[in-house]
């Protein structure tokens, strides 16, 4: 799809309710709905029918879902109350006791832990396959793997996965493939078009956009989306508010419109820390030095996304150096905000990840993640300029 249709169905979809006399979509704050006779619930709660409960559906969500199903392209969505409610929620539809996933590295703390921890309590096993090597993926098959795990670009390495090599891998062996869509989110890459079966994304991020709500959502057939419904959702319960829900289908309105500034504005800010005789090393999508260049301008065709990694020389106590020095870039984690946040991955989001994990995963001990807002990247530049100068 030409992304230009993108700025229209981030507007329009879900919100074509023409019974309803409000121009912006209404907010439905409600936990539970009523119904007009006994009847009505009784053939509500039938197995065809579509019961109104907040846990079971909400018409503000559904607005949600229909938007982020068509951005992505899929038949269908679930949202939920975070991107790790979507992560969970998505493997929990898929899996079982005694099946084995494939991961790649370079993953999000959250979901490294849920599969390296957490699912094998559950008797789910996962191995780790080298984000950049596909032949990773194909060397690690069982006759248990049931889904291959991609997150790509991977927060916070940028590493990437050959989307449609490894999604064809699946195929042909039956398996499901997942994706974490969320860095590079659907202006830039369409994972559903590449081949993939699952997309999975933090709502928190580009679709809210503003840093005022958690979210998630999963993109895929309807079948398995009722079932994801059906199953996890509604009995581990990780349901998004409606306010939530409301939050970032407002935000979405404008998502392309950001997309393609924090995709300028990161790009600048890469080819300006690569010159800076005090970076070490910068990686970003669409930078040349991206060792995976040539797969990110395939892949990646919208942008290279809105997170830039670097390290200063002198590594972690001189990035702390000026992480203490910015004035305009907020410290703190998250990305996909307006304003541009900067953190330290090895001592904030990715901590629970043991050392030998991040390292082999090519988190290095200096690496700071920079999530380029929007304001004017002169300013940004010249807010990392001055805190340099600290270093
Ligand atoms: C790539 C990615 N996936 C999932 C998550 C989890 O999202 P949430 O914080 O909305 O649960 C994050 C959070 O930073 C993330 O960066």
């Amino acid at each position: 799809m030409p992304v230009e249709h993108l700025h229209t169905l981030a507007i329009h979809a879900g919100e074509e309710d023409e019974s309803l006399p409000d121009v912006a979509a209404p907010l439905r704050m409600a936990s539970t709905f009523r119904y007009a006779s006994a009847a009505e619930a009784a053939q509500a709660f039938s197995t065809e029918g579509q019961p109104i409960y907040t846990r079971w559906g909400n018409p503000t969500t559904a607005m949600l879902e229909t938007k982020v199903a068509a951005l992505e392209g899929g038949e269908a969505a679930l949202a939920t109350a975070s991107g790790m409610a979507a992560v969970s929620t998505a493997l929990l539809t898929a899996l079982k006791a005694g099946d084995h996933v494939i991961a790649t590295t370079g993953l999000y703390s959250g979901t490294y832990s849920l599969l390296t921890r957490d699912l094998p309590r559950f008797g789910i096993e996962t191995t780790l396959a080298e984000a950049a090597d596909p032949d990773a993926f194909a060397a690690a098959l069982r006759p248990n793997t049931r889904a291959l795990y991609l997150e790509s670009p991977g927060n916070p390495t940028l590493a990437l996965n050959d989307i449609a090599m490894i999604a064809t891998l699946a195929h042909n062996h039956g398996i499901l493939t997942f994706i974490d869509n969320t860095f590079a989110t659907p202006y830039n890459q369409r994972p559903l078009e590449l081949g993939v079966d699952v997309v999975i994304h933090s709502a928190t991020k580009f679709f809210c956009g503003h840093g005022d709500a958690l979210g998630g959502v999963i993109v895929s057939t309807q079948e398995f989306i009722t079932r994801a419904l059906k199953g996890p959702l509604r009995t581990f319960g990780g349901c998004i508010s409606p306010f939530n829900a409301w939050l970032i289908a407002r935000g979405i309105h404008t998502f392309p419109l950001r997309m393609a500034r924090h995709n300028a504005n990161a790009l600048r800010v890469a080819e300006w820390l690569a010159t800076q005789a005090k970076i070490a090393w910068v990686r970003y999508p669409w930078h040349p030095s991206h060792p995976q260049y040539a797969l990110a301008r395939a892949q990646m065709q919208g942008g290279g996304g809105g997170v830039v990694v670097f390290e200063v020389k002198g590594g972690e106590p001189a990035g702390a150096r000026l992480l203490d020095a910015v004035e305009l870039c907020t410290r703190t984690v998250s990305l996909g905000d307006t304003r541009t946040l900067i953190t330290h991955a090895a001592s904030t989001t990715h901590r629970s990840v043991p050392r030998e994990a991040r390292l082999a995963a090519g988190l290095s001990d200096g690496l700071v993640r920079l999530a380029v807002g929007i304001e004017a990247v002169e300013d940004i530049i010249a807010d990392l300029e001055q805190a340099l100068q600290a270093v």
